[in-house]
């Protein structure tokens, strides 16, 4: 497809949205990196972020109600490793606000999701329609091994 990189890998995987399940988003994305030549500095950072993108499909796409799906998948391309992670819940109104750090709908949170992935991946995008649903889709630049 012209204007994409070349796809080397690549990793689907669809569950329930039970709290339960993060854990095991979070292993099948690290394992799937842990393929890539990679720090565990860069695999640890990839886990949080994943955990992160997934816990906000479950607990504010899906309300915390087990009943609907969240699809998470993972590409190796030449340009790092790209992320995704989709529900088909609420959606967010305003995205650009949602990113902000402490910025959150729920008083007993902290509201930092957001700030970790994008600390922590080199880049974050979210696309959302009310009612549809979300998409996060995040990168993690590789390093050429023996650039540190
Ligand atoms: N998948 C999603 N569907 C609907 N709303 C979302 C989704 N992800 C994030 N949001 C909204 O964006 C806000 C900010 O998310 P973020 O992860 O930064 O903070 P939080 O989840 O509220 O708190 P924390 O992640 O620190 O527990 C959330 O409070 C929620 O309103
Ligand atoms: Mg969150």
């Amino acid at each position: 497809m012209a204007g994409q990189e070349q796809v080397e890998n690549s990793m689907a995987l669809e569950f329930l949205s039970l709290p339960e399940n993060v854990g095991l988003a979070r292993v099948a994305v690290a394992t799937f990196a842990a393929q890539v030549d990679m720090t565990l500095n860069e695999l640890e950072e990839i886990k949080v972020a994943v955990s992160e993108a997934v816990s906000n499909a479950i607990i504010h796409g899906y309300e915390g109600k087990p009943r609907g799906t969240v699809r998470v998948t993972a590409e190796h391309t030449a340009a790092g490793l790209v992320i995704t992670v989709t529900d088909q819940g609420r959606g967010i109104q305003d995205v650009a606000l949602a990113m902000q750090p402490a910025y959150s709908t729920d008083p007993e949170r902290m509201g930092l999701g957001f700030a970790f992935m994008q600390s922590f991946m080199d880049e974050v995008e979210v696309t959302s329609e009310v009612n549809r649903g979300t998409t996060v889709r995040m990168l993690k630049v590789l390093k050429k091994a023996g650039a540190e």
